[in-house]
């Protein structure tokens, strides 16, 4: 089965070609640079963008992989949480093609993309496990139990994972988006030289809080005045320790709690290698089996779409010309 996955839930237009057999046949992916100068994602001038590179997207991603449209068997898009302009735009695009194709459209969950690109390395999810979703727009751990079988354990309270990683980069006049900024000047930096909080980490509970972190950033720079380089890297290091700190700490008593064996990292956040590192080491000292997808496939794309889609498209469904677009919708599909 060959499926054509479709992201346009934030700023980058991304189609990807999957099939079950043969993995990802191609990706192709248009980054809209255009926010740069505002410090962040303009929901209007993502829409536009995306309505005017989506068809040149589809078209280059055909060609390279020398695929025809008629040989699609199914579309999956992204149809919620995002951007309701920018998801729009995905979801009639895909509407239109599927209609003129006579093939199935099913929506997709974002969050449940995410986890789902870590079967793009060839490897199915081990079930029952713990996800640590991270991304600019969440911070979440889901008991995962099956294929729609998702029970939110634990949420951000504020900021998002990655929404610290890019206050904390632009507090440092490192550009967006901050993540990979934050990572790269890490690097040079002792992340033991500035004592962030860690919000909640010592909480009997599995939420998280990252609001405090960036006062505590911004505090910090004002009372320390102007930073060379070193002072710069310092910081950003410390800031990436307080936040991967929390998060492996949470996860980790998260798996035991529930007694899963098999730990997943999904989303942006993802991408960044301490938390990797971390989680990996935490995991195997404590007789977990730690997860993550390949680096190319962390950041929002439309492979993880078309992996998350083809297991519906799997099951028969086809959600039709009636497909919609919402703003909002937690991934939470059952409770004990
Ligand atoms: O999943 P994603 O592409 O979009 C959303 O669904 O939000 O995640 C984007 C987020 C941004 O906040 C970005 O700064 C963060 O992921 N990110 C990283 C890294 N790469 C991307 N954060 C830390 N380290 C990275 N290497
Ligand atoms: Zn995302």
């Amino acid at each position: 089965m060959l499926v054509l996955g479709i992201e346009t839930s934030c700023d980058d237009t991304s189609l990807a070609l999957y099939s079950e057999e043969k993995g990802v046949l191609g990706v192709y992916t248009a980054a809209q640079l255009v926010h740069d100068r505002y410090g962040g994602v303009v929901p209007e001038i993502a829409s536009r963008e995306h309505v005017r590179t989506v068809l040149a997207v589809y078209e280059g991603l055909l060609g390279r992989a020398g695929v025809d449209q008629r040989q699609l068997d199914g579309i999956a898009v992204s149809n919620r949480p995002g951007l309701v302009g920018s998801l729009l735009v995905g979801v009639g695009f895909a509407k239109a093609l599927a209609y003129v194709l006579r093939i199935p459209v099913v929506g997709a969950h974002h969050i449940e993309s995410h986890i789902y690109s870590n079967e793009l390395g060839g490897e199915a999810l081990r079930y029952p496990c713990v996800a640590l979703v991270v991304s600019g727009g969440h911070t979440s751990l889901f008991h995962v139990t099956g294929v729609g079988r998702y029970r939110l354990v634990g949420n951000t309270r504020d900021d998002a994972a990655g929404e610290a990683f890019d206050k904390t980069a632009k507090l440092l006049g490192l550009g967006f988006p901050g993540g990979p900024a934050i990572e790269r000047v890490s690097a040079d930096g002792n992340e033991s030289a500035v004592a962030f909080p860690r919000a909640m980490i010592d909480r009997d509970n599995f939420d998280f809080s990252f609001s405090g972190l960036k006062t505590a950033v911004r505090l910090h720079i004002e009372g320390a005045g102007h930073q060379d380089a070193r002072g710069v890297a310092d910081i950003a290091a410390s800031a990436q320790a307080a936040i991967v700190d929390v998060l492996v700490h949470k996860t980790i008593n998260c798996a035991k709690r529930i007694d899963v064996r098999d730990v997943y990292l999904a989303g942006g956040v993802a991408a960044n290698r301490a938390l990797r590192e971390r989680m990996k080491r935490s995991c195997a000292e404590n007789g977990l089996v730690y997860h993550a997808p390949l680096l190319q496939y962390c950041t929002d794309n439309g492979a993880m779409v078309a992996r998350a889609g083809a297991l519906h498209l799997a099951a028969g469904r086809d959600d039709g010309v009636d497909l919609d677009v919402f703003a909002r919708g937690a991934l939470n599909s059952w409770s004990e």
